[in-house]
This record gives C-alpha cells, structure tokens and sequence, in this order.
C-alpha cells in the first residue's frame, strides 16, 4: 500500500491507496485494515483523519465493513437535525440539512463535528462516496486543533467568550402536519424520536442532556455545550462545535468565504439565489425563531464580527478534495470538522457514526 499525505502543507488527510490492482480489492483493503490497526489509530491520533482511495468500495454494505472494522461500535440509530435514512444497520445517507428541495443543493454547510449539540455524540465519522458528484458537493474538513492555536495567536481574546460561557444550542420544531417556518427544520420531532408521546421524547432527550420545551404541540430542544473541547486522549483544546451550521448568518458568510477562495462561476448564480431567499427569511423569520439557532451559554447572542474572524481562521485550514467513487474518509470527530459545499446534479456519499465506549463527559 501506499501511504502518503493528500497534501504536503497540511497534516490531514493521510491517503491510503493500492500500489497494485490486486491491492485494490475490498478483501485486501479488509487484510490490510486487520493487519495494520495500531498504525491507522496511531495516524488518526497524530493526523486527524485518513482517505482510503482507489479501493473497490462498490455499495453500502462493502462500506460498512470497512468501516465496522476499524471502528466495531458504530451507531444504528441517529437523533440529529438532518435527515437521514438507513440504508444498512450502520450506514445512512448523509444528505444532511435542506436536503429536502432542489434550493437544498444551494446551501453550503459549514464546518462543525458532529452532533456536537448532544450528550451521546460520535467521535468517529466515515464518509463514503457512492457517487462522485460532478459539480461541487465536495466535503471539506478541517483541523480545529489548528484552528484553536491559530486563534489564540491571531488575537488571544477571540475565543475567551466562547471558552468562558460555552455554547446554547436550540433547535426549533413545528408543530407536526403544519408547515415549516424555515429550511432548518428539515425533521419533524416524530420523526426523529419515533413516537408521538411527548413523555417518551422528554426521556430521549434527558439521556443527552437537552432540555425539551413545548409550545402547545411545537417543540424547542435546547442544549448547553462547549464551544471548546479537550481531546480525550491528547487533551489539546479543539474549536468542537456546531456553530455555522447553527447560527443562521453564517451561511451567507460562507458563500462569500467559497467565493473568495473557490470561485467556482456557478457559485455566482447560487450566491444570488440565496441573498434572494435569505433577505426573505430575515424579512419573516427572527433569527430566534430559524430552526437552528445558537447563542453563547450564557444565553447572550454571540458577536457575529467575532465569529465571521474564527470563520476566517478555519477557511484558512480548511482542506477541499474532489470525491472519487469508492473513497472512505475516517475522521477522528475530536478533532477534525467536516461541511459540505453547494451541488448540482446527482451525488451520493453515505456516512457511518462510531461512538465511544464509555459516555462522553464533555
Ligand atoms: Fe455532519
């Protein structure tokens, strides 16, 4: 095997591709991950995460195999904001959020680890690319260990904030059969708890921490989490959370970030789109009141001058590759984001999560 970084001036991802075609088989991909798992965690610890290239990952299942053998404890089930649906026990589809509509496709996703809003959150995640998408669609990741001492050298007092009060998150649901206020909310409560007894959705919700509040038959969740993280086996501080894809403005910034160092030309007329349904949101819906919403702790909203400088720092470490069918990403969640930029046309990459052992206590 091969064994390489995917770029010299950044640490992530390593690349592990076949230095042969007989190497390239799922069964050798498998033998190699057997052989070698001291070394894979070893580079997932000192890297962040590794891209398994040119293998014969054909569908979900042969997925899911690779991915269960490097991680045995991988989450069957998933109470996020996006949706998801199985497509094995362990693998679903990663349309993440606005999956819903075409205008979906337009809104990029900013970095975030997953599921940082909650208790029982992954500290692993796989991407797998099932189908390449040919415009856009790509998943950016980051290192936000970098990011952090990155940071504190541009200005020491940028996180202090965020490092003093922590994050609350709210996720804002309808009440169910009427219709969405905003994109965000892609789930209904139901949906995502699988029942309509609300005692039933309070105890879920209990297990990670979140705070239900009903509004008649609407639902707010809200969670308080760091916006600031320490490893659990390095304990390096790590910027872990889910802000720009929870504080609305952010997504307009990211357009602008993607047009700055990407410049792709339909990003233009995706841009435009979105300034058009964007001014409208504002003109209708509070900040507040968007699916998603997120404030420091302390419940005060954050600076968004403030967050737009971090949001300049992770752009900065963000690392952009174009998918190739076939290819799995193993991210160590501790560390390294992910998001997703704007598409057009078909795409499918679906992810497999891999919890902890114990529960986390961050
Ligand atoms: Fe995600």
């Amino acid at each position: 095997m091969i064994v390489e970084p995917l770029r010299s001036d950044r640490p992530i991802p390593i690349v592990v591709r076949p230095s042969s075609k007989s190497e390239a088989t799922l069964s050798s991909l498998l033998g190699y991950i057997k052989g070698n798992k001291k070394f894979i965690e070893d580079t997932r610890l000192k890297n962040g995460a590794i891209l398994f290239r040119d293998f014969d990952i054909e569908n979900a299942s042969d997925f899911e195999q690779v991915a269960h053998l490097i991680h045995p404890n991988l989450n069957d089930g998933y109470l996020g904001v996006t949706a998801r649906t199985n497509r094995t026990k362990y693998v679903f589809t990663c349309k993440y959020l606005f999956s819903t509509t075409e205008v979906t496709n337009i809104a990029p996703i900013g970095q975030h680890t997953e599921m940082a809003y909650m208790t029982n959150r992954p500290n692993r995640i796989f991407f797998c690319c099932l189908k390449e998408p040919k415009h856009g669609g790509e998943t950016p990741i980051t290192d936000m260990r970098q990011v952090v001492l990155d940071a504190d050298k541009h200005d020491p007092n940028l996180l202090k904030q965020f490092k003093a009060h922590g994050l609350t998150y709210y996720r804002n649901y309808s009440t169910p059969g009427t219709k969405v206020k905003d994109i965000a909310e892609v789930r209904s409560w139901p949906d995502i708890y699988k029942t309509t007894d609300k005692t039933e959705v309070e105890k879920v919700c209990a297990k990670d921490d979140i705070e239900c509040i009903w509004h008649g038959d609407a639902l707010s969740l809200v969670s308080k989490f760091p916006a600031i993280r320490k490893h659990p086996e390095t304990g390096d501080e790590v910027w872990s959370n889910a802000v720009p894809v929870f504080y609305p403005r952010m997504r307009t910034y990211e357009f602008r970030k993607m047009i700055q160092t990407i410049g792709t030309w339909w990003y233009y007329l995706m841009y435009l789109l979105w300034i058009v349904i964007e001014s409208l949101r504002r003109l209708f819906i509070p900040d507040t009141q968007c699916g998603l919403y997120v404030t420091y702790g302390n419940g005060v909203p954050i600076r968004t001058e403030e967050l737009f400088k971090i949001e300049d720092i992770i752009w900065d470490n963000m690392v952009t590759f174009k998918w190739k069918k076939g290819d799995v990403i193993y991210i160590d969640n501790d560390r390294v984001s992910h998001g997703r930029l704007p598409y057009f046309g078909q795409r499918q990459i679906v992810c497999a999560l891999g919890m902890p052992d114990v529960k986390s206590s961050t």
